[in-house]
């Protein structure tokens, strides 16, 4: 049976970007056709400036999002990563195969350090080596398939490299994995800078729909959004950025097509009205079941035991034949 693992990142409160680029999926398709592990990566919020109480807070927030969009325990593992120590003892591992240069080379870690920057802040060693951790949550699970949004393909490239890269070394020990990617809403952007993903660590609130945003909060950002000068509605992401990412948005949440919907439209006026409610009910039973999670507690930690339990089991074999397989004198 295929097997799927994918993460998120508990920086921030998850985006509608996260919904539509992966966690959607997740929930309707791929915990159904795989055996599927779906993980908040705690350790990665570790990479940047970060304050302790709020990231504790975050990932208790996305274990619960992650049942309220509808994951199944039943059906795949729900698991926070730091419960499984295999991610980090596979990552210093993945270390000694990937090089300096590599790392320099990913976008988001220039992305990153360069806002880091710019704030005067110094960057973490580990927003560099960011990219092998993720490696390792992949590689320890032998994942065949891992579906994300398009702004994370280049890491699953590299980690597919390292695996390649292991295995001709030291012989066969990694599944060669490989990104899916939605083909609508891969890259959903800011409903204020159309030029930039909608990301949940940026500081634009108004350009930014959050899953737990009320619905007369997700109507004002969609109604506010930032449109290009012009009048009709054409479907142009080069030209037309911000119309196209409305419908986009607008097609990812209806099944349709934005190119077929673009030519529904005369005004931008109804394109809006139209996407902020197919937005708002979207949205509505993923906040009534986290309504309905949070009144449980012990419910969602119950599943992130059993899901750590079971992650774990997945992941020891192959982390420890990596270490006999580099070298390391295994314990007796
Ligand atoms: P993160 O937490 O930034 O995002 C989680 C998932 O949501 C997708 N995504 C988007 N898709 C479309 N449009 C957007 N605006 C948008 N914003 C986010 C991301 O592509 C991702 O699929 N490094 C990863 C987390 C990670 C991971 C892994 C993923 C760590 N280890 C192993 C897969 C496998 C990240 O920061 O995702």
């Amino acid at each position: 049976m295929t097997r799927v693992f994918s993460g998120v990142k508990p920086t921030g409160h998850l985006t509608l970007g996260n919904y539509l680029g992966a966690m959607r999926q997740w929930a309707a398709v791929d915990q159904y056709r795989a055996d599927s592990l779906f993980c908040v990566v705690d350790l990665h919020a570790l990479t940047v400036d970060h304050d302790p109480a709020r990231v504790r807070r975050l990932s208790r927030q996305a274990a619960t999002l992650l049942l309220a969009v509808g994951l199944d325990p039943e059906l795949c593992t729900v698991f926070v990563q730091s419960h499984v120590d295999e991610h980090a003892r596979l990552s210093y591992v993945l270390e000694c195969v990937a090089t300096d240069g590599e790392m320099r080379r990913m976008i988001q870690y220039k992305e990153k350090a360069a806002r880091e920057r710019e704030r005067g802040g110094s960057v973490r060693l580990s927003l560099l080596t960011y990219p092998v951790l993720m490696a390792a949550d992949i590689l320890a699970y032998g994942a065949d398939e891992v579906p994300v949004g398009d702004d994370q393909a280049q890491h699953v490239e590299l980690t597919r490299d390292l695996a390649v890269r292991f295995n001709q070394r030291y012989g066969h020990t990694f599944v060669v994995p490989r990104a899916t990617v939605p083909p609508v809403a891969a890259r959903v952007m800011s409903l204020q800078d159309p030029g930039s993903k909608m990301g949940k660590s940026d500081d634009a609130g108004p350009g930014i729909v959050y899953l737990l945003d009320e619905p007369e909060v997700v109507r004002k950002k969609v109604m506010r959004a930032v449109t290009d000068s012009g009048r009709e509605v054409v479907y142009d992401r080069e030209e037309r950025p911000g119309l196209a990412n409305l419908l986009e948005i607008l097609a990812a949440c209806t099944g349709g097509n934005p190119e077929a919907l673009s030519g529904v439209y005369e005004s931008y006026g109804s394109l809006k009205k139209d996407t902020a409610e197919a937005v708002v009910e979207l949205l509505r039973p993923v906040q009534e079941r986290h309504r309905a999670l949070c009144a449980d507690p012990g419910y969602v930690e119950g599943v992130l035991r059993d899901g750590a339990e079971r992650a774990r089991a997945m992941a020891r074999p192959t982390v420890d034949a990596a270490y006999r397989a580099i070298g390391l004198l295994p314990a007796v």
